[in-house]
Formats: C-alpha cells, structure tokens, sequence
C-alpha cells in the first residue's frame, strides 16, 4: 500500500555512504577517451595537468562502489537527504490514476543538483592544494554550485558564463559573486578561444561548447588552476549518483517501487544520478522506464551520432565517444541554458545506443506550459531545464488517464527557477516561441568532426 504521506523525508544519519559506479555494470565497455593527437586512448598523465587525481581515478574506476568523504557528507548535511514529494495535487487535476513522485533538488543552497558533485570537485581539489579552479557555466546553475563549494574550500572561483544567458540571468551572476567568485561572459576576450570566436561573430551567444574551451585554456595557462566541468564525465555523473540512491530508499519508505524514472538532460549529470541506480535493476531484469528528456533545439540523442568528437568548441579536450550534433554546432538561445549542449555523457550515451534509456525531445513552448501546471498545483517553480522533464511526465500520467494504468512515476526535480524569471515573464507576455534547430547547420557540423579509428 502506498504511503499516504506528501513529503518522504530521510534523516541525515540515512544519508547514502557511497556513490554508486555503473562502470562494471554496462552492458558494453564504455569506449575509452582519444587522445586528439595520437589517436591512442589517453593515460592519466594526459588529464593531470587539468583534473586532481582523486577525480582521475574515479573517472576510469571499476569499483562498484566509492565512498563519500566525510567532509563531502557534513557539507551535504546542509541540505541532504533532499525530499521525495508526491505530486498529489497535480495528479487530481490531470485526473490520472498515476502516482507521481519528484524528488526535490531545488533545496540546495544553489537551487539544484549541481552542488552534489560541487562539493565533491571542490574537496578533491583542496587535497591537493589546488587555490583556483576554472569552469563554465550555461544557465548559472553549475558556475553558483561551484562558486559556493568554492567558497566554503577556500579556493578561488572563474566562471566563464554563456554569453546569452550572462545577459538573461543577471542575478545567477550577482550569487556567484556573493559567494566570492569572478564571472565573466563568454566567449570573452580573456583567452585565445575567446578571441577567435569572437573574431569570426562579435555578436556569438556563446555555447557550452565555446565556455568550455575558455575554462580549460585558462587552467592549463594558470598557475595552481585546475578545470571543473559540471556534467559529462563519468566522476560528476557518480556524484550525483547520491541523488537515486536515496529517492530509492525514500520509495521504499512510501511502499513503491517506480515503473517510469524520468529526467531532463543536458549533459546528463542530473539525469544519471536519479536513473543509475535504478538502471541497475532494470539491467538485472526489472520492467522499468528510464526516459530522458532533452529540447528539440539541442537535440542531442534524438538526431546526433554516436561516435567520437571534441567536447568543447575549440577542441582543446579529448575525443569522447558520444551522441553529439558536432563541436561547432551552436544551439538556439533557448531559455533552458544548461541543456544547450551538443554532445552528452559517454555513460548516458552508451545507455540510449543500448536501448535502456529511451530519449524523447520537446519544444521550449510546451515544457513552460507543463512548468506552470506544476507551478500552479504543485507551488514549486521549476527551473527551465527541470521543465523538460516535467513535460515528459505530466505526458506519462496523461497516457495513465487513457489507459488506466496506475503507474509510479518518478522524476527528477532538477532544480528551482527563481533566478529564471525573464524566461517566465517573456512565456507569460506570449513573446517566447519555439527554436526550430537547423539540420544544415547540424550536417555541417558533423561533417567537421575528426575521423578516429575506434579502439580495439
Ligand atoms: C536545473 C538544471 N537541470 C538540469 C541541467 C542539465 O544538466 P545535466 O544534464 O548535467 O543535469 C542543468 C544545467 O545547468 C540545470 O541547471
């Protein structure tokens, strides 16, 4: 019998001890990162220049489980155990016989998921006597996570921050600075990938892509500078891991077990982290959904290719095999800043290539509508990017109502809007509209990409 509660909390003393690694769980090896170079599979020694080796060493880790440190737990006990709610009001006004569950990351000091793996980078960096780390940021999210993990470490903080959205979001600027950090807008003229972007369109929107090549320049140029990067690799999608470790247990606690874990993805961080754990159990036979939600403007999984490529623009990182729209490809200037990506996560990819995690697309227009029905019944205003994901489950509980089936839905509140307030004002005054992407543009960038000759 489900729980009657609302709100399924866990105590800080039930906080999950480890993070779970899918890595010896795949179904296929995951193919390894290229040297852009030499086209062999690159060594440790290639990514210490940028990464502290504790993140090194996660990144290519077999054990199934890593545990979490201790200072990386006290920091966590701000905010976690975050909340399991169940979506009661919603699910009376869709009227359907499906029971849907999101847990809350929005709790967070910065407002998402993103301090989970913040906190971790950030403590690993101090071991090792790190003073300054370098990062982007598309929406604001991911540079306030790292400014304020930052902040309580004691190193510094440089956010290179998505032109477009540095202009959208004045105020995720003025949180990264309250915590101590210096942001700028990108591409900038700070860094030789700045420059050149800037040289071929003085008017560029900037892209994940682009802020990317910024950050890692300026690590690799700085004195004491490590780069930080807020999605993708396999060691910041293990960190979230924490995420569906504990909405597991929060289930268990309202005698569910999910039929459906949905998420939104940019490049997959928050998504893994809620959906691992429970691909774990559908890998080990269980009927269960695993649904990925990304915007038909960026629509990496839905219309990329799986094969290597650059995860930055200026092509300074090595070559991942992923599902990408090509390095170059830049997104439409949607409202959901932290999903216009073109490539996606290595794990995540393998996943969809292997038909566990199944991917859909929406257009920005009907994922405000799902957001202000949530907003409307549920009282949380969903950040942009979370709002995908809502849609994507509103959908699920709507096909619950047609065929009466009483499913547990399970999503992933990826985070707040508060700070997304101009997305909202231009959706409630009618002047936002759907981004068609372009296929040339994307063909184009395709045809850009590197030829690799894949490993073994
Ligand atoms: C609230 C929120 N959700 C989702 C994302 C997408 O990132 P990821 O796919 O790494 O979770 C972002 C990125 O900025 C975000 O801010």
């Amino acid at each position: 019998m489900p729980s009657e509660d609302t709100k399924i909390l866990l105590r800080e003393s039930e906080l999950p001890q480890r993070w779970y690694n899918i890595n010896p769980d795949l179904p296929a090896p995951l193919a390894p990162p290229i040297h852009p170079g030499t086209g062999k599979p690159i060594g440790p020694e290639d990514l210490a220049p940028i990464f502290p080796m504790e993140l090194i060493k996660q990144e290519v880790s077999m054990d199934p489980w890593i545990e979490i440190p201790d200072d990386v737990l006290r920091v966590y006990k701000l905010w976690r155990p975050s909340p399991l709610y169940r979506a009661r009001r919603l699910e009376k006004h869709l009227g359907t016989p499906a029971r849907i569950y999101y847990k809350y990351e929005g709790v967070s000091p910065a407002g998402s998921h993103k301090p989970n793996t913040a906190v971790a980078q950030a403590y690993y960096n101090q071991q090792e006597g790190v003073t300054r780390i370098a990062t982007e940021t598309g929406a604001g999210q991911w540079g306030s996570a790292l400014s304020f993990a930052c902040a309580l470490f004691d190193i510094e903080c440089m956010v290179y921050m998505v032109k477009i959205s540095y202009e959208q979001k004045p105020y995720r600027r003025m949180l990264m600075e309250t915590w101590g950090a210096k942001c700028i807008p990108s591409p900038s003229d700070t860094t030789n990938a700045g420059r050149q972007i800037l040289a071929k369109d003085p008017n560029s929107p900037g892209s994940l892509g682009i802020a990317i090549s910024e950050a890692v320049e300026d690590a690799a140029t700085h004195e004491g500078t490590k780069y930080s990067l807020g999605s993708v690799l396999n060691h910041v999608l293990l960190h979230q891991t924490v995420v569906g470790l504990e909405a597991k247990e929060q289930l268990k606690l309202a005698g569910e077990t999910a039929d459906a874990v949905i998420g939104c993805v940019g490049g997959g961080s928050n998504f893994a982290g809620m959906a691992f754990p429970f691909v774990k159990d559908k890998l080990s036979g269980k009927d269960i959904d695993i649904i990925a939600v990304e915007p038909k403007s960026c629509p990496t999984l839905t219309a990329g290719e799986f094969r290597y490529d650059f995860g930055d623009t200026a092509q300074l990182t090595p070559l991942l095999k992923m599902y990408t729209l090509g390095h170059t490809f830049v997104p439409e200037p949607i409202h959901a800043g932290g999903l216009r990506y073109h490539g996606m996560a290595p794990l995540m990819s393998l996943l969809v290539n292997q038909k566990v995690i199944e991917a859909r697309a929406y257009h920005q227009l009907s994922t405000f509508e799902a957001a202000l029905t949530w907003a409307r019944t549920e009282g949380i205003v969903p950040a942009p990017e979370t709002a995908h994901a809502l849609r994507a489950t509103t959908d699920e509980a709507l096909k619950c109502k047609e065929t009466g089936e009483e499913k547990c839905l399970l999503v992933n509140f990826s985070g707040h809007g508060f700070f997304d307030m101009s997305a909202y004002e231009r959706y409630l005054g009618g002047q936002l509209e759907d981004h068609e992407y372009s296929k040339e543009a994307v063909a184009a960038a395709l045809k850009g990409l590197p030829q690799v000759a894949e490993p073994g």
